[in-house]
């Protein structure tokens, strides 16, 4: 296990990952925590990320920013989300190496898995096919993140690590209309229409692909979990265990936030990946568990988009 009083460096603290990386780490009894936002901080500039890591030398380090969105900002801005991620990532990983951070985290994503992945998805699935092509820039971006952290293991002998986090949602989350992810564009778009009295509300694609939701809470706490029991060059899942159909999702979200009309598919849009699941069982192997229910985290997001988002 990690000292408690070792410091923790959260890169990305202020996002949706990060703020639940920094709640778990205090509430596993980090002493501490630190980090910059993008205000103080622009992880693109890799002189000023070298100078600020040596500065602080953490012991252990988070790397949960990122250039971040949903279908359309992923498939319309594919130039700035390959640019800056890898940008983001490099100049934090060569700077921790330089700094001599003894433990790193790197967060990849479930989009780096092949499109057609055997469901659930395992592990070893990575590399074995190609990407949806929608997020096809962010997803490559992240595979290259994936194998920086696995050359660093081979060339440096850090036991750094890799984790794949499956779609998450909560408080904190981006309710930007043009630039969310699911459940935060629901939860916007169910509410306006709640509001102005809408009828009816369209539902991007046809409704039909699955998607496995996890809430912030519960990747913060296996964060945590990973960084004190995780050692090993393959990167791990980190998912609930559990998928639901985009429109049993819209209704789940409606019956939240009180909208009472109808959901139509708008079957012109893009459907994405069918189905995403992760395979879980390496990671509650290691004593980990989800806690979070669907449906209270579902209301959960929504009591904080209604004081702060809306
Ligand atoms: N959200 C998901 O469903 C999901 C699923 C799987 C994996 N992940 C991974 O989890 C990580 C975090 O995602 P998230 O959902 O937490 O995203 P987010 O809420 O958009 O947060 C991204 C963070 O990155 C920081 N950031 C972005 N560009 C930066 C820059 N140039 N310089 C400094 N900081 C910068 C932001 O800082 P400021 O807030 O200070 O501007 C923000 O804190 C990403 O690696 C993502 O791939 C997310």
């Amino acid at each position: 296990m990690l000292p408690r009083d070792a410091r923790l460096y959260v890169a990305g603290r202020r996002g949706l990952a990060g703020s639940a990386v920094v709640r778990a780490a205090h509430a596993a009894g980090f002493t501490d925590v630190v980090g910059a936002t993008s205000d103080e901080l622009d992880l693109r500039d890799r002189a000023a990320v070298f100078e600020h890591l040596l500065d602080q030398r953490p012991t252990a380090l988070v790397l949960a920013a990122a250039r971040v969105g949903g279908i359309l900002a992923n498939s319309s801005r594919p130039a700035d989300f390959i640019s800056e991620n890898l940008q983001i990532q490099v100049n934090v990983m060569d700077a921790a190496a330089r700094a001599g951070v003894r433990r790193l985290l790197f967060l990849g994503s479930s989009c780096a898995y092949p499109k057609f992945a055997g469901q659930p998805i395992r592990e070893s699935s990575l590399l074995q096919g190609s990407v949806e092509p929608t997020n096809e820039a962010y997803a490559v971006a992240k595979i290259a993140g994936l194998m920086q952290v696995r050359a660093v293991r081979n060339q440096l002998g850090l036991p750094w690590i890799s984790a794949m986090p499956t779609n998450l949602y909560g408080p904190g989350d981006n309710f930007d209309p043009h630039d969310s992810h699911v459940v935060p564009g629901l939860i916007r778009r169910l509410h306006d229409a709640e509001r102005h009295g809408a009828g009816t509300v369209e539902l991007w694609g046809s409704g039909t692909p699955r998607r496995e939701l996890l809430h912030a809470d519960d990747l913060g706490s296996a964060v945590i979990h990973l960084l004190d029991h995780y050692d090993d060059p393959e990167p791990i899942n980190v998912g609930s265990g559990f998928d639901v159909a985009i429109s049993d999702l819209a209704a789940m979200i409606a019956g939240v936030v009180g909208f009472q009309g109808l959901i139509v598919p708008d079957r012109r849009r893009p459907d994405g990946t069918p189905r995403k699941l992760l395979e879980t069982t390496r990671i509650r192997g290691l004593g980990w568990q989800p806690t979070v229910e669907l449906r209270e985290g579902l209301a959960d997001t929504y009591a904080w988009f209604l004081e702060h988002a809306c």
